[in-house]
């Protein structure tokens, strides 16, 4: 059969062209020689410029490498924010730096992938809403992805003043890139590995679209009169159309997106002074201190910045959730209450929507309908060309027809289109909640729908079929997306996973018009707008979210950020998405509430130490996050509660699916509403659990007071596998600070 790279997984096909990429692999495991790329951590923070760039070069010459090598085989040296270098190494040097006393880990560097104006109205941000416009001008956005597109209608600059003070970034001179504005205030680029694909320049312009989509959704200005070709029509805009933009290109078409580029990435957005920094971004899963992205963000949250990832796309597989760190804020995909649908019509009078978009307008009223099975080559491809696979089909029996083919793989409507076919409907049961753009006329359906249209075509003389072109359509919403990564956190049972749901399918917003909208052979469809999805688009919808609510209280904490979007966030239904908060976290992110919270979650850094210890983390492992040996977990103040953790959700995961567990969460709150106010708890068990509050009501007098509580959560033996949803708002005249309390049996014993 080996047709390995046809994956059976729709979605997957699609993103790997779209949202995607794969890495493309390294020297070949024959050599036993062959170098790869290392990131090694180094004590004692940042050093300063030449002299740690020195350090660094000297210690890999340790390694019996002339310094002139050295400097060769060093593809980066940070020490800006962090004391760290990245190098060429053999295994066997590799291993020889982890032994040396000043090294304080050593990871090879990997490679991640992408995550890949209506919503903003849905989501309650409406162009009306209050707006902080003077602070909001000082908020800057730093975004790592695919670099940006500055000639984009979304990143002028009308009416915006110079660069915030703060800001010490730059912008080029880049060869082909016509530079930055008082909108989008700084690109760099970030690229250490040599191999330049194919129609990149060593610039942060995009030539895939994914990085200008994600920065316009979080902060493009307003652009009037967008769609696309007339589809999703409005204006497009991100959430805080007057905060500044900073891209930090670090993944490259077909290379994916290194983790030494992105520790790169990140050291500079931090110390060029970025306030948010939203990644849509994600790879293999890995522990808190040897992942990049982990890295990181943690050493963004120690200066104060926030970092903002996307869970990822695996949904809905259990567990699949990344991007998970008590100190990131991660954000599921949801649905807003709009699709795009095309209605087929068959010879017999019968009609279905499909799903998906196609903008071409059929020629004629109708066309011969096909099955792949029935355009085979011969009778031994027939099972190959029920997926309308090119090398299966023959192309006279595609020419001028209609094709129904079992959806297999990305590209079927390239093949349709370059073997002179009518369309394709494609049968699928898999990500029908978000709507694929076509490159020929097509559309996708469910298998019971796909049942009955091949039972016409077996059972008429001559079936026939025409997809007509896609219009909008209303749906019910907020739902999560079926790929959107679902919980539980599979990095540590004591912390909710994903934190929010966010719009991530179908969204509209700036393109490139560098690359085709399916990137595949034979599309000539080009456009300023499109329409993409993924937790990739959902991840700068709450990074935008974040800004507007950092515009209303520039002083504010990441914490208490996070903490404002979680607490206010609009409850999804767990009737239609039965993961429950391990789909979709607090909820759907409400911005406006968010800027007015009342009370806040806030947290002190050394708590997700704290944290980490609590979760296994020692001296060594903890090393490459904090920058030396010197943590002892033993001595450290234990953090307090449950989960060491001030967090705005709580977890408890059984520990036997047999017996009962009990558990006691602490936490402490910090009034942000008005001064004199008091907040009464309001606690939602779910049956076989006893949730108790004390005290049951915290009055304040004054603006910042905090005051604390504590949360026992006693659950009985419940159904491996089961999540139940309990609740604990705290509820003021004028608030409400919503809670989910999620009591978790793993499915596993
Ligand atoms: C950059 O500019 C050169 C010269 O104008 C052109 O040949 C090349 O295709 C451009 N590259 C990209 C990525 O646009
Ligand atoms: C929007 O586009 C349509 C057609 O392209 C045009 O008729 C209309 O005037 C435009 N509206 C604005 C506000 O630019
Ligand atoms: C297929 O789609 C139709 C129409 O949307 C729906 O009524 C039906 O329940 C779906 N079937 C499955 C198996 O999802
Ligand atoms: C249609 O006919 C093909 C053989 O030509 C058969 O494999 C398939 O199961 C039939 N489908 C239905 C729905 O009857
Ligand atoms: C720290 O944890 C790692 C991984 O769990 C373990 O291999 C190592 O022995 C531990 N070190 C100490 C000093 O306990
Ligand atoms: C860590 O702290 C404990 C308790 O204070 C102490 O007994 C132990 O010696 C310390 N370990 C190290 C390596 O300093
Ligand atoms: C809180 O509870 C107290 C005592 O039960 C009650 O008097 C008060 O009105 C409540 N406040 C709110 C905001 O519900």
């Amino acid at each position: 059969m080996g047709r390995s790279n046809h994956s059976s997984h729709p979605l997957l096909v699609v993103i790997l062209l779209h949202v995607l990429w794969i890495s493309p692999g390294y020297a070949s495991a024959a050599d036993k020689h062959a170098k790869d790329f290392y990131i090694i951590y180094l004590g004692d923070g940042p050093g300063n410029g030449d002299e740690a760039i020195n350090t660094h070069v000297n210690l890999l010459s340790s390694l019996d490498i002339s310094l002139e090598e050295a400097q060769e085989r060093m593809v980066y040296s940070y020490t800006k924010v962090f004391n760290a270098f990245a190098a060429k190494l053999s295994p066997h040097e590799a291993k020889k730096m982890m032994e040396m006393e000043e090294v304080l880990g050593v990871f090879k560097n990997r490679y991640r992938q992408l995550h890949t104006t209506k919503s903003w109205d849905f989501v309650g941000l409406p162009l009306t809403a209050k707006r902080h416009l003077k602070a909001e001008r000082d908020v800057i956005i730093g975004v790592l992805d695919t670099g940006i597109t500055p000639d984009s209608e979304s990143f002028q600059d009308h009416g915006l003043g110079p660069s915030p003070a703060k800001w010490k970034g730059s912008c080029g001179p880049y060869k082909n890139f016509t530079g930055c504005n008082n909108k989008l205030i700084g690109a760099k680029f970030f690229k250490a590995d040599g191999n330049l694909p194919n129609g990149e320049d060593r610039s942060p312009l995009d030539i895939d679209g994914h990085g200008t989509h994600t920065s316009s959704t979080a902060a493009g200005v307003l652009v009037a009169n967008a769609s696309l070709y007339g589809l999703a029509s409005g204006t497009a805009r991100g959430a805080v159309p007057s905060a500044r933009v900073a891209m930090y290109k670090v993944c490259w078409a077909k290379a994916g997106c290194a983790d030494m580029d992105i520790l790169a990435g990140f050291e500079a957005a931090i110390h060029d002074g970025v306030d948010i920094i939203s990644i849509s971004i994600g790879g293999p899963i890995a522990d808190y201190s040897s992942d990049s992205i982990s890295v990181g963000s943690f050493h963004a949250v120690r200066k104060g910045i926030l970092t903002v990832a996307s869970a990822g796309n695996d949904g809905p597989s259990s567990g699949s959730v990344t991007n998970h760190e008590p100190w990131i804020l991660t954000v599921a995909a949801s649905g807003i209450d709009r699709t795009f649908k095309s209605q087929i019509d068959l010879g017999n009078g019968k009609s279905f929507s499909g799903m998906g978009i196609s903008m071409f307008k059929p020629k004629a009223k109708s066309y011969p309908l096909v099955s792949g099975v029935d355009a085979a080559k011969t009778k031994d491809d027939q099972y190959l060309a029920r997926y309308c696979f090119s090398d299966y089909l023959d192309r006279k029996k595609v020419k001028g027809n209609v094709m129904v083919c079992k959806m297999g793989g990305a590209g079927v409507e390239s093949t349709i289109k370059r073997y002179g076919g009518a369309g394709a409907i494609l049968v699928s049961d898999q990500y029908l909640d978000n709507a694929q753009i076509f490159m020929t006329p097509a559309t996708s359906v469910n298998s019971s729908i796909g049942d009955v249209i091949y039972r016409y075509v077996n059972s008429s003389r001559s079936p026939s079929a025409v997809i007509q072109k896609t219009r909008e359509v209303r749906i019910p919403a907020p739902f999560v997306a079926s790929f959107s990564s679902r919980g539980p956190n599979p990095g540590s049972i004591r912390l909710l996973k994903p934190d929010i749901a966010a719009p991530g399918i179908d969204i509209l917003a700036a393109f490139t018009l560098k690359r085709s909208l399916t990137g595949l052979d034979g599309d000539t469809q080009f456009s300023k707008f499109t329409i993409l999805s993924g937790t990739s688009m959902a991840c700068p919808h709450a990074a935008g979210v974040a800004a507007y609510v950092k515009s209303f209280h520039p002083d504010w904490s990441p914490a208490a950020i996070k903490s404002a979007i979680i607490t206010s966030a609009k409850p999804i239904s767990r009737r239609v998405n039965k993961d429950a908060e391990f789909a979709y976290g607090g909820g759907q992110v409400n911005p406006r509430r968010a800027a007015s919270p009342g009370l806040v979650y806030d947290m002190e850094d050394i708590s997700y130490v704290q944290f980490l210890c609590g979760e296994g983390y020692n001296a060594t492992t903890l090393a490459p996050l904090v920058g030396s040996r010197s943590i002892n977990c033993s001595s450290i103040v234990p953090g307090i509660g449950h989960d060491s953790l001030n967090y705005p959700t709580i977890q408890l995961t059984l520990r036997t699916a047999k017996a009962s567990t009990m558990a006691v969460f602490r936490r402490r709150v910090t009034n942000v509403g008005p001064p004199a106010s008091v907040y009464n708890a309001t606690v939602t068990a779910p049956k076989g659990v006893e949730i108790t509050v004390e005290p049951m009501s915290l009055s304040f007098t004054k603006a910042s007071q905090k005051r604390s509580f504590k949360v026992v959560v006693k659950a009985k033996q419940m159904t491996p596998g089961k999540i139940l949803s309990g609740l604990l708002v705290w509820k003021s005249q004028r608030h409400s600070v919503r809670s989910p309390v999620v009591i978790y049996s793993p499915s596993s014993d």
